[in-house]
């Protein structure tokens, strides 16, 4: 709310100071004439998840126009908040909206689109085309081929378009003439005064070239934080604009290393350069090429673009140095598609000293020659300036398009990637999803997801993400395993800073649980000996020990060779610390010292699920048990989702996830994964690179990388057919239609020979309502979509029915019956 009333603010402070400046007579109207934030289709005035105030549209439409306002039927888990996206306003005509009271200035115009089935139009239908003040936005447009080549429900186009000559602003939208039944539709739009953030000055053409950017329109295509994270419309410096960040555009296995201004530098805007350029967060942080000269001559830090061709692009560049402060000491040159576009840059030279943001624009006509629609942005040390340091330096990325001669910003709507193509077909003939999916298509997915909205997804979060080695053949592991796009760098510089954040953060941590030194803990152990380990997992090894001499603990040691998972730890503990419930691993203390970073936890005496049901010497577990250990994960799961303030997502559900103790009562560990859910971010749902198990993850995750507690809800489906089943998850040595457990099953539940799936030791202890009840509520859980989930109070409810089924007399005479 609060960070909301403050955008608000410093645009209307930002739009006054501009009148002085531009010695425009200031508007005297109310606040809300400033600018425009619609939720089209509203009826009343909604808030989204950021505290922003959206307000109906009907008013702005000419009147007698063809319209109407519409509910979405399906809301996505992936939108961020119900406004403005559930609403739509829908044009069988060509409609205008007409915003009055504005300031005769460049206006940031912003189309929010969320195609999905309104009434009874089908969002394949719409094609339609934009224009604003006779400039066209878009044209024969499909929302649904845009999102879905985004693999994104939702997104945003953001244009700055040149002031009007004459008369008030509009928008108007068009049906295409060339579909039948088409229609147009739009969410959210908002047109806000901005500043005149072009300056001609600054334009070189790469062919010299000039281009009259005062009277053009843009399109913001690409606006990266280089080196940095995201940064949502509320912490921009005024302007409501996203910063993403930009490691998903580096050319792989060349990514450089991150920068970030260290304490005692501050940054500092030059008087001739304003605030609202870009925030300080971006100058803040920054990409360089690394520390070896002998490296660095021989690569190009490159970023690349998909862009729309036969446009001229300006690129803009954000620089600040945070390392060096002597001229000559960084110097490299800029290249745009392959051509010099700047010979020995030097920031220093440019700003006088650290700390000081400068930015250069280049603009670049991206023609259709040889069916070139991408844009390289590259970076090399300028050999032939002979500086102290062969290194580079960006911190911050802008790429628009501006309109051509015509008066045109629209490109041709986007072709899905063939891997997302494939993997629809895939689904849609009903086959596995994801076990047929090899590592290769994996990363195709990963890496051919690009666009503007589409880094929103997958960025956010990239910071905190550790690598996790792999565990195993099944495991689906971190960012830098997951595709190189998002290549190592942050690995290693997370790594590198591992040590000194763990011991600064460790105050904090120390007062959320008992601290145990090291000498205890090796004491406990036998000093890590190999003969106490209990298993191994992504964050080390697990040993059996003592503590306080006779206390049974597991001590959980992080690979100090690895030097990763510190933020996994650091979660772990928070989570832990707050949480307390019968059926969680309960936390005992942790220890930090010499690098070693350990959690101890009280100790399990009966090991992992798993353990109990496959690949064991161990005796079967019988069914009643089962259902009871099913349960208290059940309530260990419920508990996390709702029993504390924000919901807990754990994301690895499976079943060497549910441990035992010596009365088999079962308890959730392992929340190095957790994520908060949806209520304690920002962006109201948890955005993310998907972590998991195979075989256990949901593949809405997988298809959006977003993240709901409806996740955990999939991969405890999984976990409740291995109970039934006794087999992995996954097991590659099955014929085919086998490999993947939940897609088996369901297929020979949907055939009736559900009975052939179920553990040997099992058949025909179980009553067939028992049987049909328990599958139901694992099919359930399976279920595609989030929405169709139940959550997992509701299965809890389902077990626990389940469970009572099992002991009534009607299915004991069942078994007796049936001679058992
Ligand atoms: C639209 O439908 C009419 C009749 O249903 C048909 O004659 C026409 O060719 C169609 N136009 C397009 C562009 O498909
Ligand atoms: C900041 O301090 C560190 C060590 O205290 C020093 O190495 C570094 O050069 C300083 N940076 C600047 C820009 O003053
Ligand atoms: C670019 O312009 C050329 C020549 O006018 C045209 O043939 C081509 O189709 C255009 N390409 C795109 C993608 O619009
Ligand atoms: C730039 O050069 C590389 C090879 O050095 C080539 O693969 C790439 O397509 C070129 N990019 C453009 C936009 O021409
Ligand atoms: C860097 O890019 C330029 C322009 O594409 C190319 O000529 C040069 O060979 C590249 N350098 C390296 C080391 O790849
Ligand atoms: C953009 O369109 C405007 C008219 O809307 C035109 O005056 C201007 O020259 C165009 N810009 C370019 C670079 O062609
Ligand atoms: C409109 O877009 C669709 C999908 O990209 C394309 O198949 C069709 O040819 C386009 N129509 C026109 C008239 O450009």
């Amino acid at each position: 709310m609060k960070s909301s009333i403050h955008i608000l603010q410093s645009i209307i402070l930002l739009s006054l100071s501009f009148d002085a400046i531009c010695g425009v007579a200031k508007n005297t109207k109310s606040v809300s004439q400033h600018s425009y934030v619609l939720s089209c289709g509203a009826s009343i005035e909604g808030t989204d998840t950021n505290g922003r105030k959206w307000t109906p549209d009907s008013e702005l439409i000419a009147p007698s126009s063809d319209f109407t306002s519409a509910k979405a039927l399906y809301q996505d888990p992936s939108l961020p908040s119900q406004v403005p996206y559930m609403t739509a306003r829908i044009f069988t005509s060509d409609c205008e909206y007409k915003f009055s009271a504005l300031p005769n200035k460049r206006l940031w115009i912003r189309l929010h689109f969320y195609p999905s089935s309104y009434s009874s139009l089908d969002p394949a239908d719409a094609y339609f085309s934009v224009t604003a003040n006779g400039l066209t936005l878009l044209n024969n447009f499909s929302a649904s081929i845009t999102a879905e080549a985004r693999t994104q429900a939702y997104f945003m186009e953001e244009y700055s378009v040149s002031p009007v000559s004459k008369g008030d602003p509009c928008i108007k939208f068009s049906p295409s003439p060339q579909h039948n039944g088409s229609y147009a539709f739009v969410n959210g739009i908002e047109v806000i005064p901005m500043p005149d953030i072009f300056q001609p000055p600054n334009f070189f053409g790469l062919s010299g070239e000039t281009i009259d950017i005062r009277s053009s329109s843009v399109q913001t295509m690409f606006r990266l934080n280089v080196g940095g994270r995201y940064i949502p419309t509320t912490s921009d410096s005024g302007l409501s604009r996203t910063w993403y960040d930009d490691s998903p555009y580096l050319i792989s296995g060349a990514s450089g290393v991150t920068l970030e201004a260290g304490k005692n530098l501050s940054i500092d805007f030059p008087p001739n350069l304003p605030e609202y350029i870009a925030p300080r967060s971006v100058y803040g942080t920054a990409r360089s090429m690394g520390t070896s000269s002998s490296i660095n001559q021989n690569y190009n830090l490159t970023w690349v673009f998909k862009v729309d061709a036969n446009f001229t692009y300006i690129v803009r560049l954000h620089f600040c140095e945070l390392q060096f402060r002597k001229v000559n000491e960084r110097v490299f040159d800029i290249l745009l598609n392959n051509r010099t576009a700047q010979q020995s840059a030097d920031v220093i030279a440019w700003t006088g000293s650290a700390g000081v943001p400068v930015y250069k624009d280049f603009t670049t006509y991206v023609g259709d020659a040889n069916g070139d629609d991408e844009l390289w942005v590259a970076l090399h040390p300028s050999i032939l300036s002979k500086p102290e340091y062969f290194d580079a330096i960006l911190n911050g990325l802008e790429i628009f398009k501006v309109n051509d001669s015509r008066g045109n910003l629209a490109g041709l709507n986007p072709v899905p990637s063939k891997m997302l193509l494939d993997d629809k077909a895939v689904e849609a003939a009903g086959r596995p999803a994801l076990a047929g999916l090899g590592y290769e298509a994996v990363q195709g997915i990963a890496g051919g997801v690009t666009g503007f909205v589409v880094v929103a997804c997958v960025c956010i979060v990239l910071l905190n993400q550790n690598k996790k080695r792999k565990k195993g053949n099944e495991e689906v592991s971190g960012a830098a395993n997951w595709s190189p796009v998002y290549g190592s760098s942050y690995a290693s510089t997370m790594s590198g800073r591992s040590t000194s954040k763990a011991s600064s953060h460790f105050s904090n941590l120390a007062n959320l649980c008992r601290h145990f030194s090291l000498a205890e803990i090796k004491h406990g152990c036998n000093n890590f000996d190999e003969s106490q380990v209990v298993g191994v997992g992504g964050f080390g090894k697990v040993y059996r020990g003592t503590i306080d001499g006779v206390i049974k603990v597991a001590i959980k040691r992080s690979n100090p060779s690895l030097e990763q998972g510190f933020h996994e730890f650091q979660t772990e503990i928070e989570m832990l610390s707050k949480l307390r419930h019968k059926h969680l691993v309960p936390l005992i203390g942790c220890c930090v010292e010499s690098g070693e970073m350990i959690l101890v936890y009280d100790y399990m005496a009966n090991g992992t699920l798993r353990e109990h049901l496959y690949n064991t010497t161990k005796p079967p577990l019988p069914w009643q048990k089962r259902l009871e250990i099913c349960i208290g994960a059940a309530r260990g799961l419920h508990y996390l989702h709702t029993g504390v303030s924000h919901t807990i997502i754990h994301r690895d559900v499976k079943t060497t996830n549910i441990l035992l103790d010596e009365n088999l009562e079962a308890k959730v560990s392992d929340f190095g994964l957790s994520k908060h859910g949806a209520s304690s971010i920002n962006q109201g749902h948890v955005s993310t690179l998907v972590k998991g198990s195979f075989g256990y993850l949901d593949p809405e995750y997988f298809r959006r990388q977003k993240l709901t507690e409806k996740s955990d809800v999939y991969s405890f489906g999984v976990v409740l057919f291995e109970v039934l089943c006794a087999r992995p998850a996954l097991d590659a040595a099955l014929p085919k239609e086998q490999v993947n457990l939940a897609d088996w099953v369901l297929y020979c539940k949907k055939k009736g020979m559900l009975e052939d799936t179920v553990d040997p030791h099992l058949k025909w202890r179980i009553s067939p309502e028992c049987l049909k009840k328990f599958a139901d509520t694992a099919e359930k859980c399976l279920s595609d979509h989030g929405v169709d989930r139940p959550s997992m109070g509701e299965v809890l409810w389902s077990l626990e029915y389940v469970l009572q089924l099992h002991e009534n007399p009607e299915a004991t005479r069942f078994l007796k019956k049936n001679g058992r």
